[in-house]
């Protein structure tokens, strides 16, 4: 066992008999107080369910030797609870297990339980039927959401109690979230802002799990909560109390994406200024986010439209692998804070200027001794100071850290580590052999889920069981309609998220709307014919939005107008017609992805020279195992949008769109320096896909693809990722 966790359990248990009060943890104006002593913690966000649990145990021990003390975690509600009472704790939704695994690798955890949580997740990290719980209305003063809400932390609660998880019991769970970044939405209701919020601190401290809660991003959070800050820079923040400690509970490592959009990058000279200027103001506690984000695995990406890879240009990759500079800098850091632990512990820090873009903050006491950080705020010029009658060199908007008042032993803009290259390695596989099969694009009314009068919206349909709702209605035009050489306009307004438009069975066009907009109006040209027509418009949503409040008012698909111009009558508005609707895919009712489905039979054997540009197709192909230990993708350039399963698991969404961005210059934030800077733009913003080693049996894997566009799934290939530091 961990020298470091079993000093923890024998203080837990000698606190525990001899009735200390002082037990667990506590906090002041300083710190964090643990076990009676308060402590500058560093920590990590890593979500368990965007790794395959495989992967927990040497991520957790990367963190540890990049010099975190604790790893910090969601709580995602919606895949533990995906029907009202149901619960999933297996694989990747181990809870308990992470957790187990954090406190055997000798760290504290940080559980936000939420449970709304944000996150780049499916809704926010909702299950989708809490939407349609009657009279329900999301994260205000609303009984019936507060019982679910209640309902739910309270299990977590107790999963975590009966398996002695928090610190107070001997656990490693130090601190735990309730709500997530309320204060935007709490000012927007109001009153019932103000009680709803109450309500949470109040119910959260009340399940007396013996571990201070935080509260991320609500500046009003009520005692005992600590209202704690999240952004690119969190200098400027200070909690609402003088005894509570200033603590930063998302230090954004990089950003995350959108498929279309440029990949962000943060430098890790910026991170680690803006992690030694909040220390320096007294900060006491920084959790890096995302510290490894993983990959948003089948239809858990949040959205609309957030990329499958949930990479955040972390300190550790997506896949595993170590990102220098940006983790041995960042190390770096951690070691040099460290040694000046007692100072900053003892001393409140005292703000000396040393020129007119320089500053010197000193912590100094008789019990702490003496720790200095010097500060160049200009953007462009060294500065040389003078400090206690020595002359030190500042790289332009960096902090040297001097432990003893006297030695610099570390600067934030002076990096020892290479960078590391990443680059994709052909694997051999043999995915040779592809099969296909068509999806079915007609479907008569017999056929569908329901036949209606009108448009119906689509979650009400789909319950975000599939992202597929089809639309399908028939238009007799007669002769006389058709102008010559005219081709009449199909016009639908979507409420998002995209749509693909078939007419009498072939793809006419598809639009989609954007993360931001996800409204739009889709034009399109059409072939009609004389006689009777069959219009049918398949209806994505492509990962429910993750922001907001009253998430009961979404609305996703087709609600219309959709009208037909450029026929002789004018304009005919089809929206008051009948329609039918069929929620989800063939393919995925025949269960295509799955190794064993019943119709295996169904697939056709695809010859060389693949049909390419054919949409919605399903593709399969067998691979065996590449050897090796090093990480897995999928190249998936050479097809459009669409899903991908190895073995009936779900990889995720893949889309091949170009990123546009800014890719040229840095993006600068509003006082500070570029905060991101983009890449990618002119390439597929998201051209490969991580593959866990682990869900590979050494021969015979299925690959399957449902393509919705058109793609020549021949250009598949299973490669590797390597990393190179140069
Ligand atoms: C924060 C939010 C996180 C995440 C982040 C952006 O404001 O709390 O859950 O969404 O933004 O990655």
């Amino acid at each position: 066992m961990e020298e470091s966790l079993r000093w923890a359990l024998l203080c837990t248990f000698i606190c525990l008999t001899i009735g200390l009060t002082h037990c667990g943890v506590t906090y002041d104006g300083k710190s964090l107080v643990i076990d009676g002593h308060r402590r500058i913690l560093f920590s990590g966000s890593i979500h368990y369910p965007r790794s395959p649990p495989e992967m927990w145990e040497g991520l957790i021990q990367k963190a540890k030797d990049g010099g975190l003390g604790a790893i910090d975690t969601y709580v995602f509600w919606n895949v533990h609870e995906p029907y009202p009472g149901n619960y999933n704790f297996e694989g990747r939704y181990d809870l308990v297990r992470f957790i187990k695994i954090v406190r055997d690798a000798g760290l504290y955890a940080h559980l936000r339980i939420g449970p709304y949580i944000c996150g780049e997740w499916n809704f926010g990290g909702f299950p989708v039927w809490l939407k349609f719980v009657p009279g329900i209305s999301f994260r205000t003063d609303n009984q019936p959401f507060k019982l679910a809400m209640m309902k739910f932390t309270q299990k977590i609660v107790d999963m975590m109690k009966a398996e002695r998880l928090f610190h107070s019991q001997g656990g490693p769970i130090i601190l735990s979230q309730i709500e997530n970044e309320y204060e935007p939405d709490r000012k927007v209701l109001g009153e019932a802002g103000n009680a709803y919020m109450n309500w949470a601190a109040k119910i959260a401290v009340g399940l007396g799990t013996g571990v201070p809660w935080v509260m991320c991003k609500e500046d009003d959070a009520p005692d005992p909560v600590i209202n704690t800050c999240n952004g690119f820079y969190c200098d400027y923040f200070s909690p609402n109390k003088p005894y509570k400690p200033t603590m930063w509970t998302e230090a954004w490592t990089g950003w995350f994406t959108e498929f279309g959009g440029p990949i962000y990058q943060r430098s890790v000279e910026d991170l680690a200024f803006a992690v030694a200027r909040f220390i320096q103001k007294g900060g006491s506690f920084v959790n890096y986010y995302m510290y490894h984000g993983g990959t948003n695995f089948g239809r858990t990406a949040g959205g609309p439209f957030i990329i499958t890879s949930y990479d955040y240009d972390a300190p550790i990759d997506e896949y595993g692998l170590v990102r220098q500079p940006k983790y041995g800098h960042l190390t770096d850091l951690h070691r040099a804070v460290k040694l000046c632990e007692r100072a900053l512990l003892n001393a409140n820090p005292v703000a000396v200027p040393l020129g007119s873009y320089e500053q010197a903050h000193v912590f100094s006491s008789a019990s702490g001794g003496c720790a200095a950080f010097l500060t160049n705020y200009h953007t462009n010029l060294v500065a040389r100071v003078s400090f206690r009658n020595r002359k030190y060199d500042l790289p332009p908007w960096s902090i040297s850290i001097l432990p003893d008042c006297i030695n610099e032993v570390f600067n934030t803009a002076k990096v020892r580590q290479g960078k590391t290259v990443f680059q994709y390695l052909t694997a051999s596989t043999g995915l040779k052999s592809w099969e296909s099969f068509e999806e079915e694009v007609s479907f008569t009314e017999e056929d569908s889920t329901v036949s209606a009068t009108g448009l119906l919206e689509q979650l009400n349909m789909t319950r975000d069981a599939t992202d597929y709702l089809w639309y399908t209605t028939r238009v007799n035009v007669g002769p006389s309609e058709l102008a010559r050489g005219r081709r009449p306009i199909l016009r639908v307004q979507s409420a998002g998220h995209a749509v693909h438009a078939f007419i009498n069975g072939r793809l006419s066009g598809s639009a989609s709307g954007t993360r931001d907009k996800r409204r739009f109006n889709f034009d399109v040209n059409v072939n009609l014919h004389a006689g009777d027509n069959q219009i049918s418009l398949l209806s994505l949503t492509v990962g429910l939005p993750n922001q907001g409040s009253h998430f009961e008012t979404y609305r996703a698909g087709i609600l219309g107008p959709v009208t037909l111009e450029g026929l002789g009558h004018g304009t005919r508005d089809l929206s008051g017609q009948r329609w039918s609707y069929r929620v989800g895919l063939k393919g995925e009712s025949m269960s295509l992805h799955m190794p064993n489905s019943a119709h295996s039979g169904s697939w056709m054997h695809e010859s060389t020279m693949m049909q390419k540009q054919r949409p919605l197709t399903w593709y399969r192909a067998y691979f065996d195992a590449p050897v090796g230990a090093e990480p897995l993708a999928l190249d998936m350039k050479s097809m459009g949008k669409g899903q991908v399963w190895i073995d009936g698991q779900s990889i995720g969404r893949y889309c091949t769109t170009v990123a546009m961005g800014y890719c040229s210059s840095c993006s600068y934030s509003d006082t500070y320096r570029p905060a991101r800077c983009q890449s990618q733009c002119g390439d597929p913003t998201q051209r490969w896909y991580h593959v866990p080693r682990s869900w590979l049996k050494p021969t015979g894997n299925l690959l399957v693809v449902f393509e919705e566009i058109g793609g020549d799934a021949s250009g598949i290939a299973l490669v590797r990722r390597s990393a190179v530091v140069v």
